[in-house]
């Protein structure tokens, strides 16, 4: 755990500002002095004694009080650490904008401290084009922001802008100040809050008790895809599908086996991400009947046909969904052997699923798989080269991710 530091939590007007409170408490226990600024919103929504009993420090609202010690900017210049929760729609603008025009706009503008939001909102505000550009904005300036969780909402309704819970909250604004330095430098986090779903392995479709259809990917290359975007700080759920090589520590793994139990898996976990990245080998075809019991030689004669069905195309259909995650990246695993066909299949296949980019390599029968090394071009979504790499797959890995941070959160909105 880092030393005791000097946390400022920022709790603005939602329903969720209830929840401010264990927020401190968790702080205060751990070591930290914590000092809450309010807005005026936030105190109709949760009582300033509370607040100060658990923080154990005065809270403060008013930007006109305390004016002799100048508090409008003290507050800000000692904070190691400022946590906005909830953050409201309204305050998310204000801090795109740089508003000041209460106690909380100005602490932050005030600081240099790392800045950890946690949004929560109705699902319409959380995707209205204004928010989306404004949470843009704070990302490209190095805001973390945690969260919203998909859930139940204040009224019936579902979806997402729920804030995060406490402990993920709290988890991820501690992670900052771990290394024992408040001012750590944010580049080597350039994917901390970010929620990062990658399929990796490859799928197996059963014909009966004992047997399959497979294919040769070990999982390797979204093994390290993994591995380095929860080095960068991203929360990573790795979908796998018969991974020849171990899971990364860190991570939320989920085992799968077939297309079918992928698709659900990474559909699920893609509701409240901000990327996908389908590494999967994922199987086109199933075998149309999967027998209870072994099928035997006698009854299959000399030649056996088998009959298929299509699998869904899961990478396609994430593109398509409405709303959907803001990067989707998808791979090509080409044979084609000439370097100009094999980028024009890429340019084919990426117009065809919708992604926003795809990773592709060479496969052969002794390129590609279980190898530990990889060569990967990246294409955006007009089959422009944006990256390329040569190398082990953990420095190709960190080349991928280095095109979903310069790409931000994307402007994909349910309206494009
Ligand atoms: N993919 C998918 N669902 C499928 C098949 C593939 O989501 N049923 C994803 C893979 O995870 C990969 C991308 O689509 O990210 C490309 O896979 P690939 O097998 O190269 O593409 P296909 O659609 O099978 O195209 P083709 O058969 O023409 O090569």
């Amino acid at each position: 755990m880092s030393s005791a530091r000097t946390i400022v939590v920022g709790v603005t007007g939602g329903i969720a500002a209830y929840k401010a409170v264990n927020i401190v408490r968790a702080f205060v226990l751990a070591g930290h002095s914590v000092h809450v600024v309010a807005t005026e919103a936030a105190l109709r929504f949760v009582g300033k004694p509370t607040l100060e009993a658990i923080s154990r420090n005065p809270v403060h609202t008013d930007l006109y009080e305390g004016v002799a010690e100048v508090r409008h900017v003290a507050i800000g210049q000692s904070a190691d650490l400022i946590v906005v929760a909830p953050a409201t729609a309204n305050t998310i603008a204000k801090l795109a904008a740089g508003l000041a025009d209460d106690l909380l706009g100005n602490t932050i503008l005030a600081s240099t401290a790392p800045l950890v939001i946690a949004p929560a909102m109705h699902t319409e505000m959380w995707n209205n084009p204004a928010t989306v550009a404004n949470v843009k904005t704070l990302r490209e300036r190095g805001v973390v922001i945690v969260g919203p969780g998909v859930g139940q909402l204040t009224g019936a309704d579902i979806g997402a802008g729920r804030m995060e819970e406490p402990d993920t909250i709290v988890a991820a604004a501690l992670a900052l100040l771990d290394d024992g330095s408040a001012r750590q430098d944010l580049a080597g986090q350039d994917l901390a809050g970010r929620r990062i779903v990658i399929s990796a392995g490859g799928t197996r479709e059963p014909l009966d008790p004992v047997r399959y259809l497979g294919n040769r990917s070990s999982g390797r290359q979204g093994v390290a895809l993994a591995e380095a975007a929860a080095a960068r700080g991203a929360s990573v759920i790795l979908v796998a599908a018969h991974l020849e090589v171990p899971p990364p520590a860190g991570v939320d793994l989920r085992p799968v086996s077939t297309a079918l139990e992928l698709q659900a898996a990474v559909e699920a976990a893609a509701a409240t991400a901000d990327v996908v990245i389908m590494a999967a080998a994922v199987a086109d075809y199933r075998p149309a009947e999967r027998r209870a019991d072994k099928i035997k030689k006698d009854e299959a004669g000399d030649t056996f046909r088998l009959d298929l069905v299509k699998n869904p195309d899961i990478l396609a259909g994430l593109a398509r969904a409405v709303p959907r995650p803001a990067v989707i990246v998808g791979f090509a695993a080409e044979t084609e052997a000439d370097p100009a066909a094999r980028l024009e299949l890429g340019r084919q296949k990426v117009a065809r699923k919708g992604c926003d980019y795809l990773v592709l390599n060479r496969v052969g029968w002794s390129q590609g798989f279980a190898t530990e090394s990889n060569d990967i071009v990246v294409l955006d979504r007009r089959g422009d080269i944006v990256n390329e790499a040569s190398g082990t797959k953990l420095s190709v890995a960190n080349c991928i991710l280095d095109v979903i941070v310069q790409a931000g959160t994307p402007d994909h909105h349910p309206s494009d």
